[in-house]
């Protein structure tokens, strides 16, 4: 170590400590109603711009010690740094020895990059993009393939599925998207059945091409393509993988490729997002891109203390770490966002859901809490209650949309009026006689605020969160871009599809054992 970073850690340490002090002051006193009373600029003062969004913070149990505070620990757990180190294509990702560049894949062609090792990863983006958006306008002009069904699972999945849906309004050639994740036949069987193969384009989306669920869905659609007709797999089969080698044994000469440096949760702006590309086009893809880009600018350049995603971060290391709170739940007020929740599920609980430090020693302190959630209003009749007088905590984090894509009248103000109630309710709860129509309040919420739900404005608020999860993984000086928590699960689901099919139980426990034999009976 040498001497900036070690004073950069007794700094880092004398910061957690301050926190620790302050909450331990004022854990039980701070008060959201009485932060306002003190302060007529409060919503002014934590209003912070990002590119195509801004979010409210003032609604945050955060008085201004505890934001300098935790600003001081933001400077000190290198945050500065790490930036610099990911933009620079340093090996990040240090358990598996690679960069971390998923910016450079909405970066502009005329992008300004810090080396060489990295304008040579721009070039091959850039020599990958154009050919795909091709073929997805090629695609989005053959009105004989009616139907396309994406086969991918985690980020091969749920970043495409939840973004095509997000931009629906964006979709203007009238294809059906199908996507198929699980392996549970089921729902294969239920996309595949009413369609014909010599409509249907299949891609199948895995980083390594080894993912166990997606090589059988892929095997099941091609005996199906071949059941029931269908002529060229070469013309109806699509793989986007790094893995071009797997691609071309399983049979498929049509390939998007991408890299080791573009993690999977991270993947959704390359080739994997090839059936958002067919849905919307590619000017609204490169909105998309620019949007995110400009989001990557924000975070790359701004000062820590305006930096959207440095203060979300922030915010969930003073919850999780300072202030107890085990989880957060996002309600998006736009239904396009429904699978919005679900996506960050994988982006920051696959990231962040670290025991140990990026050198593999055991944590002393929390990391990623549970995220979940559901669009607003829904929500509201469902799981509200236990926000607003449940015995846990929980920061709530509310996406509003200005103005909406349709005309229909009234709808959008009693949306909108739903959200800001329910974030007041929240902090300024009902007084009471302490029985069961009591709210205390006090209770946190972040508001984000786009203008319209656009594909630039999609793209600026995925990409604020990729930059959040990663600041919160430097402050908890973990690697957030390994996984290797979803390893064991898959070695052990080989052995037990052994026992299923033979009935050897030879070697499992007692309880996997007997519900080996149960199912089998
Ligand atoms: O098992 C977890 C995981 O590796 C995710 O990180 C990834 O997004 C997903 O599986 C799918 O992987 P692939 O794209 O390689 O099929």
């Amino acid at each position: 170590m040498n001497q900036t970073s070690a004073s950069t850690s007794q700094q880092h340490v004398l910061a957690w400590a301050q926190l620790q002090d302050l909450a331990e002051q004022k854990k039980t006193k701070i008060d959201l109603r009485d932060l306002f009373a003190n302060d007529a600029q409060r919503f002014e003062k934590l209003k912070i711009n990002a590119p195509y969004l801004w979010a409210d913070l003032s609604k945050n149990l955060v008085d201004d010690a505890i934001w300098q505070a935790l600003l001081q620990l933001a400077h000190s757990s290198g945050v500065e740094d790490g930036r610099v180190a990911m933009w620079a294509g340093d090996h990040i990702n240090n358990t598996e020895d690679r960069a971390v560049m998923h910016f450079l894949l909405r970066s502009p062609a005329n992008a300004v990059l810090a080396n060489d090792k990295v304008k040579q990863a721009h070039a091959l983006v850039h020599g990958t993009l154009n050919p795909m958006l091709a073929f997805a306008e090629k695609i989005r002009a053959n009105s004989q393939m009616t139907d396309v069904v994406n086969i991918g699972i985690g980020g091969s999945d749920l970043g495409p599925l939840m973004a095509t849906i997000a931009l629906n309004d964006f979709a203007t050639t009238g294809k059906r998207m199908h996507f198929v994740s699980n392996v549970d036949a089921h729902e294969i069987n239920r996309v595949l059945k009413p369609l014909n193969p010599n409509n249907t384009l299949v891609l199948v989306a895995s980083k390594t091409f080894t993912t166990a669920e997606t090589m059988a869905n892929a095997q099941t659609a091609k005996a199906w393509f071949e059941a029931n007709g269908g002529t060229e797999i070469a013309e109806h089969f699509v793989g986007l993988t790094t893995n071009l080698e797997a691609a071309a044994q399983f049979g498929i000469s049509t390939t998007f490729g991408f890299w080791d440096w573009v993690g999977g949760r991270y993947s959704m702006w390359s080739a994997i997002g090839l059936s958002l590309a067919i849905a919307i086009g590619s000017d609204n893809f490169k909105a998309m891109l620019k949007g995110a880009h400009e989001m990557d600018e924000h975070f790359k350049n701004a000062p820590l203390e305006n930096n959207l995603p440095v203060a979300l971060a922030l915010l969930d290391v003073w919850y999780r770490n300072f202030m107890g709170f085990t989880s957060r739940s996002v309600a998006p007020y736009h239904s396009a966002l429904a699978r919005f929740p679900a996506y960050l599920q994988q982006l920051e609980m696959e990231s962040n859901g670290k025991r140990v430090d990026r050198h593999g020693k055991p944590l002393s302190y929390g990391t990623s809490g549970v995220v979940w959630g559901e669009p607003g209003t829904n929500g509201q009749h469902a799981f509200f209650q236990m926000l607003h007088q449940g015995t846990d905590v929980v920061p709530v984090e509310f996406i509003g949309v200005k103005h909406p894509s349709h005309h229909i009248a009234g709808h959008h103000t009693q949306l909108l009026a739903n959200m800001l109630a329910q974030s007041q309710a929240l902090m300024l709860g009902q007084e009471g006689d302490g029985g069961a129509r009591f709210f205390p309040g006090n209770r946190p919420s972040t508001t984000f605020v786009l203008d319209r739900l656009s594909p630039e404005s999609f793209g600026a608020l995925v990409a604020c969160y990729e930059h959040r999860v990663f600041v919160a993984g430097l402050i908890w000086n973990i690697n957030s871009f390994d996984q290797w928590g979803v390893e064991l699960g898959k070695v052990l689901a080989k052995n037990i599809a052994k026992s299923l099919e033979t009935g050897d139980t030879q070697g499992l426990d007692a309880s996997s054992a007997g519900l080996v034999a149960a199912l089998r009976a």
